[in-house]
């Protein structure tokens, strides 16, 4: 990574008071943290929305106190972002007292892979620009999640190196690491999923609608090679940006609370859950995810 951090841009945290909620950063290249604002479960202001989308897409990753919403109201307040985006499939149910909502449980779920790194639905040309994650039950101890701010990694590189990513073509696979073999167990609902989601092309770097900025789109999961160069140059290349992503200048991690709502933009941060809790706790999180 090159040492002229100067040139990165942060957005600054404290973008004028949101309706009188108070927002800190979590760290410093990732994530803000907003606590006193209380959701009225019908609608928000616009400067509120847009100085939201402001921190989205600059900052990667918002979090809400817990008390900002509620299990059966936080889907209101995500859609506020953009249309409902439903992938899942399957394997993934309707949280009970929110049918918006899908769960996120590793005891519901054997298959769960959300330890590794991803970006919600990254193995669709299409995927959600937002997902909100909110707390429903959480381990005492451990079940953190872990995000990247992958436009931060881009914005600190060698200039050159920069360029060079930029020019690099990748194939995106939701069975680049299993994703399908583990969960389709059935051969034919396997083969209906693969044609259902294809491996595609993107580019290797892309950019924001909205900022400009440029991030590093590919994650752990979902990539399987950079097009047009050997077995060996691919992995030593996605090796290294592996291994600057998840450096502890990139990221940041949340210690979850119960009843808080963590809300993200795909296009900027990837993330991960840490798998270090006891098989006895409950670590139950409902999700949407939305459109720009
Ligand atoms: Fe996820």
């Amino acid at each position: 990574m090159s040492s002229a951090n100067s040139t990165v841009r942060l957005a600054a945290d404290n973008v004028a008071a949101l309706d009188g909620a108070s927002v800190s950063p979590i760290k410093e290249s990732v994530g803000s943290y907003i606590s006193g604002y209380r959701f009225n479960g019908d609608s928000i202001s616009e400067g509120f929305r847009a100085k939201m989308r402001d921190l989205l897409h600059n900052r990667g990753l918002v979090v809400f106190a817990p008390g900002t919403v509620t299990a059966e109201n936080f889907t209101k307040f995500g859609g506020f972002l953009g249309e409902f985006f439903d992938y899942a499939g399957p394997h993934t149910p309707r949280a009970p007292d929110n049918p918006d909502a899908t769960v996120i449980s590793a005891a519901k779920d054997s298959h769960l892979r959300n330890h590794v790194w991803h970006a919600d639905g990254g193995f669709r040309a299409d995927a959600p620009a937002f997902t909100a994650l909110f707390g429903k039950a959480v381990p005492k101890n451990g079940g953190d999640t872990m995000y990247a701010n992958a436009t931060y990694v881009y914005e600190s590189l060698d200039p050159l190196f920069a360029q060079y990513l930029d020019s690099l073509q990748v194939i995106q696979s939701p069975d680049a690491t299993g994703h399908i073999t583990d969960r389709y167990l059935d051969p034919e609902e396997a083969a209906q999923a693969r044609l259902r989601m294809p491996p595609f092309e993107m580019p290797l770097v892309r950019t924001h609608p909205v900022t400009g900025r440029k991030w590093i789109a590919i994650n752990e999961s979902y990539v399987c090679y950079i097009k047009g160069v050997s077995r060996v140059h691919s992995q030593n290349i996605l090796g290294i940006l592996f291994d600057i992503i998840k450096s502890p200048e990139a990221t940041c991690r949340f210690e979850w609370e119960e009843g808080a709502l963590a809300v993200w933009d795909n296009r900027v941060v990837q993330h991960r859950a840490v798998k270090d809790y006891s098989g006895d706790a409950t670590r139950l999180l409902y999700r949407c995810t939305m459109t720009a």
